[in-house]
């Protein structure tokens, strides 16, 4: 594949970056905006409590403006939770905004377990009052006092969800142990321009000094660093010589080093990172980790890259407990990969062939789609729809620089597929 690609805004920044809007009667306006499933469900999420959300079209497609001035129905329904497990960032904002909440359980999804524990605990100690019942959590707090939470696992979006309700608690909060990564330090970017008093995102301690009111402002999310990293390495599978552009290279550095290892070229300006899979690749292995290190949503796509490496890759996922549902997909088209709890051994190089697979997740299916680029012969990837959840037009961009694919529909009718909570 050769030419250019541009990256897309990052879904898991605007996710959060959506929900804090609920936090000031005032507008908000984000910009590069990625045109996703998951923003459609979040856009649903918050008009459903009475924001009003607008979203761009023509030159303004990737802006969306939400005022939650008034918000009738502080409540996340099993309906669009189900759809979306993110839509339990709304928890800390809706209680510190309107002092109550009601947001489904996510349950379990396709990848693991996936509670939301930590978030209840944390809002607890910002002395909220809690109860689960039917299925969903109930909140209401007069005002939530700032207070010290110690996380006792790192979790992103729980990070995320403490971090907004404390902007608004009365006092100093003080968060350890949070998620370093790049999206929590935007959202922190993002309330800091609405007024809130921030210091430390992106690094393990996180201090918030608790204001009156928040106020509207205007963001720019950050580049997706997950589609970058999915588009180097479609570079380097099909042997081309592509220019990741709009992105940012730093968010990268852990992934490109591993990427180096293997035997992949890569050169860097400020925004783009230019690709040259020239091969041979050579194995190497990776374990998951929480940011800085090697990311879980990026393991099922360098999977893809391991399959034609040459040497035996043992890749570990640390993160969550059932995350290799394209293992059976990619042996199907002719992988060597053995499970073995945590660890998929994965034997390379081995010649895949086309075949028709189907998508479980929206890491697996890009995962699917970058082995279907190297397989001899028409692939067919079904239930594509769990791409859409966090890829902008991906077959338009790979269209674009070379790689023969198109959306044909959905084969198996969609009642047949489970819904997934990624
Ligand atoms: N966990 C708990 N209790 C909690 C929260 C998390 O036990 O209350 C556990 C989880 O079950 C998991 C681990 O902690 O084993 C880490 O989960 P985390 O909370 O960090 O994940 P998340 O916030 O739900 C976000 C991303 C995911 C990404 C993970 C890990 C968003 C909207 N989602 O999920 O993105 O995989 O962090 O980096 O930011 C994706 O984009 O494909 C995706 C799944």
């Amino acid at each position: 594949m050769l030419g250019t690609i541009r990256v897309s805004g990052a879904k898991n920044a605007a996710l959060p970056a959506m929900a804090a809007a609920l936090l000031t009667d005032e507008p908000v306006t984000l910009e590069n905006i990625p045109q996703v499933r998951d923003i459609e469900t979040t856009r649903k999420l918050l008009a459903a409590m009475g924001a009003e959300v607008e979203l761009g079209y023509g030159r303004a497609q990737h802006r969306t403006t939400i005022c939650a001035r008034n918000l009738t129905s502080p409540e996340a329904s099993y309906e669009l939770v189900k759809q979306m497990r993110a839509s339990s960032l709304v928890l800390g904002p809706l209680l510190a905004r309107c002092g109550r909440a009601r947001v489904s359980l996510p349950g379990g999804c396709a990848i693991g377990a996936r509670p939301i524990d930590l978030h209840i605990k944390g809002l607890e100690q910002l002395g909220a009052k809690i109860t689960q019942d039917h299925g969903y959590v109930e909140a209401t707090a007069d005002r939530l006092k700032g207070g010290e939470i110690s996380f006792e696992k790192i979790t992103v979006t729980g990070t995320e969800d403490l971090l907004m309700a404390a902007t608004l608690a009365d006092g100093e909060s003080v968060l350890h142990n949070c998620a370093r990564e790049p999206e929590v330090a935007d959202l922190a970017e993002l309330l800091n321009k609405m007024g809130a008093l921030i210091e430390g995102a992106g690094t393990p301690t996180i201090r918030v000094k608790g204001v009156g009111k928040l106020h509207g402002a205007k963001h720019r999310i950050i580049p997706d660093r997950i589609e970058a990293g999915t588009f180097i390495i479609a570079g380097a599978l099909t042997g081309g010589d592509m220019n990741i552009a709009g992105c940012e290279p730093a968010h990268l550095d852990v992934l490109i080093a591993k990427l180096h290892e293997v035997g992949v070229k890569t050169a860097q300006s400020a925004d783009t990172v230019r690709v040259m899979g020239d091969g041979p690749f050579k194995a190497s292995d990776i374990i998951t980790q929480e940011y800085p290190g090697f990311p879980t949503d990026m393991q099922a796509q360098y999977m893809a890259l391991a399959t034609q490496a040459e040497g035996t890759s043992v890749i570990t996922e640390n993160i969550f407990e059932n995350r290799f549902m394209h293992v059976s997909e990619l042996m199907r088209m002719g992988a060597n990969i053995r499970i073995e709890g945590r660890r998929a051994i994965v034997r390379g190089k081995t010649p895949l062939s086309a075949a028709a697979v189907l998508a479980s997740d929206l890491r697996a299916s890009a995962s699917l789609l970058l082995a279907a680029l190297v397989a001899e012969g028409e692939s067919i990837i079904d239930r594509v729809y769990h791409i859409d959840r966090g890829y902008e037009h991906i077959e338009e961009k790979l269209k674009g620089v070379g790689a023969q694919i198109r959306r044909i529909g959905e084969i198996l009718p969609k009642k047949a597929a489970a819904p997934s909570r990624v």
